[in-house]
């Protein structure tokens, strides 16, 4: 979703934006600005599509050395179409601002502005709130007071860079529901939405709290709390480098990170098991009566998942839901709930609102996220960090698996804790567990199979995918990846639903991708296999090593090394991400960018 950099020092400002804007790419985008003094005044420079189009509008001003100070901007469209009028930054001579989130209000605030004789250029909800703190700033001449007063008046989300054309290479920042950082650096100091935005140059950072202004120039970064009055500033160091943004090799980042898979799931399992159990601080969960799994798209799959391999586990009864239902639908949670929010950035804005719901409404909260300090991270009273490591491609993979093992080692820990495991049971099952990312290594080294079965299907119009059970929950994920990246309309089905409605659309030729990683499943699934091969559907079959197919089932058989059964999935997941991967490429796709895809998203 969108991006912002703001830089003001020594150094001549133009790499310094382009390049964090190009570091932002991966959280999706379609147009981009850039608003920067020349002097004391405010100029910018916008385009519609990619950075690219930016820097060729941008010209010769990218060498201009005496352009020190100025914020760049990459959107996401929400209010208005992708084009150079509504990119940002936004504003007027004297106010220039670039903005992540949405500003809820802004059809009443434009009235509001209308009457004082404003007019908007924009479709945008950002260009009120630009002219809104333009209103204040005109009144006070003092930009600390025209932010505070407009802020009063904004509803929604929002993480803003403001230049202010009295104030020349000073640049201030503020939010509300969307991160915001200021970082230091020797030569200059930055603003970013996120630190990968900055980190070929710093890696310590400070956060910006809800009601705080900072302020920076080439030399301070000085935070206002809400009295106005200066508060410490303190910062702290990522642990992430700049290297964990390159490809290393690799074509594309997705197929980078579904080969570190089998890394970061040994490191995800080893760092919780100890005398051969895993060991959550799971004082959380006693008592828990019922456990709510909350989460958005390929989390909320994690999470269908996990609930099988918990309750079979641990009996303890898992509801899993979409967090832009649950926040909703006034969820009634008794006093033993236990409320999961999963998410890989953990600044997903309905599972935020869902983890602050559950809060409100007294349940006991547990975030399973992958960034560290993420605003999921450090609201939930609990946290389990995925540890996965940045993953910069849009369709997530690596942080998927990762959740996997984290809700299956749970599972464990809460069987066990529960008397329903015996420690041998347990022990055994973590056992189990580590020699998966040795199976997920084999799967990977699959990979041009994967390869040549997704080449036959890339005039697809649809591909279903289903199966039952945990397979079922793995065929909705495997549906999400390949829609996303390859733009084919897929569902994920439940196998034993086919016959209930969508069987009505297989016909000669469509595809129909199967996982039946369950054996005590696995007659049923052949039955439903069979009933679309009778319609002509064309099938490939993903199922255990040693499985007994009937002859002829299929037309592809891909199959996964030999694991334990309850866990397969994690193995599974490989060649339903690698499917998704190759056709994206076959197609001549932008696999790691995928078209009005975000990485991360902040906004309802
Ligand atoms: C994954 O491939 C998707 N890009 C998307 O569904 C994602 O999982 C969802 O937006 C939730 O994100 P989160 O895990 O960062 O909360």
């Amino acid at each position: 979703m969108c991006g912002i950099i703001g830089y003001s020092g020594i150094c001549s400002v133009m790499p310094k934006i382009v390049n964090g804007l190009s570091a932002l790419e991966y959280r999706g985008y379609d147009s981009a600005g850039v608003a920067f003094f020349e002097g004391d005044r405010i100029r910018t420079v916008k385009s519609a599509g990619r950075i690219e189009n930016l820097k060729a509008a941008l010209g010769d001003l990218c060498e201009n050395e005496n352009i020190k100070c100025g914020i760049g901007h990459t959107r996401w469209a929400t209010h208005g179409e992708p084009s150079s009028r509504n990119s940002h930054p936004h504003g007027t001579e004297r106010v220039m601002i670039v903005h992540n989130g949405i500003i809820e209000n802004f059809v009443e605030l434009k009235a509001f502005l209308a009457d004082k004789g404003y007019s908007f250029e924009s479709e945008t909800d950002t260009e009120a709130a630009a002219k809104l703190i333009d209103f204040f700033y005109g009144e006070s001449k003092n930009a600390v007071d025209a932010i505070q007063r407009a802020r009063a008046m904004l509803r929604g989300s929002y993480a803003v860079c403001a230049l202010f054309s009295g104030e020349p290479n000073r640049i201030y920042g503020f939010r509300k529901d969307n991160p915001l950082l200021a970082a230091p650096h020797e030569d200059g100091n930055f603003f970013a939405s996120d630190i990968s935005a900055v980190l070929a140059h710093t890696r310590r950072f400070r956060r910006l709290e809800e009601n705080e202004i900072a302020v920076l120039d080439s030399k301070n970064i000085t935070v206002l709390g809400a009295d106005g009055c200066s508060v410490e500033c303190v910062f702290e160091t990522e642990s992430r480098t700049q290297d964990s943004l390159e490809k290393c090799g690799f074509e594309h980042f997705m197929l980078k990170e579904i080969a570190e898979e089998p890394r970061v799931i040994n490191q995800t399992i080893k760092s919780v098991i100890k005398d051969g159990l895993p060991c959550f601080d799971q004082g959380l969960f006693v008592g828990a009566e019922k456990i709510h799994i909350v989460a958005c798209g390929t989390a909320m799959h994690a999470g269908m998942l996990g609930k099988y391999v918990i309750e079979r586990l641990s009996g303890i009864p898992v509801f899993v839901e979409l967090a832009s239902e649950f926040r909703y639908r006034n969820p009634i949670l008794g006093k033993g709930d236990i409320v999961v929010l999963i998410s890989q950035s953990g600044e997903t804005a309905d599972t935020l609102a869902a983890l602050r719901l559950a809060k409100a409404e007294g349940a006991r909260t547990l975030g399973i996220v992958n960034v560290v300090g993420s605003a999921v991270a450090r609201e939930a009273d609990n946290v389990i960090y995925t540890n996965a490591g940045t993953e910069v491609a849009v369709a997530s993979t690596k942080a998927y698996s990762v959740q996997l093992a984290v809700l299956f080692l749970l599972a464990v820990d809460l069987g066990h804790k529960s008397g329903k495991l015996e420690d041998s049971a347990a022990k055994a099952y973590v056992e189990a567990l580590l020699k998966i990312p040795d199976a997920v290594e084999k799967m990977f080294a699959k990979k041009d199979d994967c390869s040549a079965i997704a080449q036959k299907y890339t005039n697809s119009k649809s591909i279903f995918f289903m199966g039952r059970g945990v397979d079922y929950a793995l065929s909705m994920e495997a549906a999400l990846k390949m829609k996303e990246v390859s733009y084919i309309h897929c569902e994920g089905i439940a196998a034993g639903e086919m016959k209930h409605g969508t069987i009505s659309l297989i016909s000669e030729g469509v595809p129909v991708f199967v996982f039946a990683t369950d054996n005590r499943l696995f007659e049923k699934t052949v039955s439903n296999i069979k009933e679309v091969r009778a319609r002509g559907a064309r099938v490939v079959l993903v199922c255990n090593e040693k499985m007994d197919v009937p002859e002829g089932i299929a037309d592809d058989i891909i199959r996964i090394p030999e694991t334990e059964e309850l866990f397969a999935t994690l193995v599974a997941a490989v060649p339903a991400q690698l499917l998704a991967y190759y056709m994206s490429c076959h197609l001549g796709l932008d696999v790691d960018k995928p078209r009005n895809l975000a990485k991360s998203v902040t906004v309802e």
